[in-house]
């Protein structure tokens, strides 16, 4: 079950804790500040202090933290962020690779993904697509679950001479529910055994309707070897990114998600993070997951030095004080002294879940103030 402080649950009412306890006891519930009282009674306290509960994801509870919404005439248009799925071997750092006129795939231990990676890729026309790439092994399901919660468009690659495999069945069902828009990339059209129709009846069985077949699935025959269609693709991309009038305000603090981290011999904790709103400037204290750091240096997905990043940027940071992980919400905040009182109520909460045995590993429903 779900349970709160009841010094925080005072705090996201902007209420003083004393008040919060006599409202307890007058239900005959007797706790101290520090102890945590379950949702429903969480729920009763917070109607009895005339607010309204809104039960909002963990995510949104880390943003509303600082009490930051994003104010209307400030939103800006800001690029899709695209994750590219699909089962092993099928092509998708090829495709990304060719996408980027570059060759990671090529330096890859053995060909194989080992991590996320995240790219921008800045199109003729100037406007950007920002793309994830995800491992096709299965061992590493929920790292790419993740990446869809911060994905706007997933790309499905399919090999056309292999069709549907058990990986793609399984991107589906992230992107489904994540319930983000997937766009299909018929890869390897350059082969002599490719069959797009056949993929495309295949799509089919897993409700996914073509257009060739009278649904709203786009599809792109592509190869990334001889880079065929690449540019449908991104024109495809951006069409659908129209469609979801993708915005964002660049001009408040950033919050974002950390796509993956690890800690470098030589540079310290090192994090891939994806701004999702603001602005992330070298300088800025931030909190990420249990961890905090002040931006040191802050590198584009070429490696090269900048000083920020704007809404659906990559970044590489430095100056991490500890390792966070993949998946984990970063925030801006505005003192050293705040990052720590954030990061120990993270790592105090840690500790209570780690203790309830059996308890669920995510806080998906927790309460915030209206
Ligand atoms: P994992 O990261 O291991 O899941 O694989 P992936 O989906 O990223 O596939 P990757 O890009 O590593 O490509 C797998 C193999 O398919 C490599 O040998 C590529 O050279 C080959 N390949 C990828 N795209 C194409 C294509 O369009 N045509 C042909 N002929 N081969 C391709
Ligand atoms: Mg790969």
């Amino acid at each position: 079950p779900e349970a709160i402080t009841v010094q925080e649950l005072a705090n996201r009412m902007a209420e003083r804790g004393a008040d919060v306890i006599k409202a307890l006891m007058k239900m005959g519930v007797m706790a101290t500040i520090n102890q945590t009282i379950d949702a429903d009674t969480a729920e009763l306290i917070i109607g009895e202090f005339g607010h309204t509960v809104r039960r909002v994801s963990a995510a949104d509870v880390e943003l509303g933290l600082e009490g930051e919404a994003d104010i209307d005439d400030h939103l800006l248009p800001r690029p899709p962020v695209v994750t590219i799925m699909g089962h092993v071997d099928h092509g998708k750092t090829s495709l990304l690779d060719a996408l980027r006129q570059t060759d990671v795939a090529a330096h890859e231990a053995g060909g194989i993904t080992q991590h996320i990676g995240a790219y921008q890729v800045t199109l003729p026309s100037s406007k950007k697509i920002t793309f994830i790439d995800t491992p096709g092994h299965a061992a590493f399901t929920e790292m790419r679950a993740r990446g869809a919660n911060v994905t706007d468009i997933v790309v499905l690659v399919v090999a056309g001479d292999d069709g549907i495999m058990p990986q793609t069945v399984e991107a589906i069902h992230h992107a489904k529910a994540a319930k983000v828009p997937i766009l299909v990339a018929i890869n390897k059209m350059d082969k002599p055994d490719a069959n797009a129709n056949r993929v495309r009846q295949e799509l089919l069985s897993h409700e996914l309707v073509t257009e060739e077949m009278g649904g709203d699935v786009l599809t792109v025959e592509v190869s990334a070897k001889t880079k065929m269609n690449l540019d449908k693709l991104e024109e495809a991309l951006l069409l659908q990114a129209e469609i979801l009038d993708l915005k964002a305000n660049p001009d408040r603090s950033a919050v974002g998600a950390v796509v993956e981290a690890k800690m470098e011999r030589g540079r310290g904790s090192v994090a891939t993070l994806l701004v999702q709103k603001g602005t992330l400037k070298v300088g800025d204290i931030f909190v990420a997951g249990a961890e905090w750091g002040r931006v040191r240096a802050l590198l584009d997905d070429r490696g090269r030095n900048i000083d920020s990043a704007g809404p659906a940027m990559p970044v590489e940071v430095l100056g991490l004080q500890g390792t966070p992980q993949a998946g984990d919400v970063f925030v801006v905040v505005e003192s050293e002294a705040r990052a720590r009182e954030i990061t120990e109520f993270r790592a105090h909460r840690e500790r209570e879940k780690q203790a309830a045995a059996g308890a669920r590993s995510t806080l998906e429903q927790m309460f915030s103030k209206i």
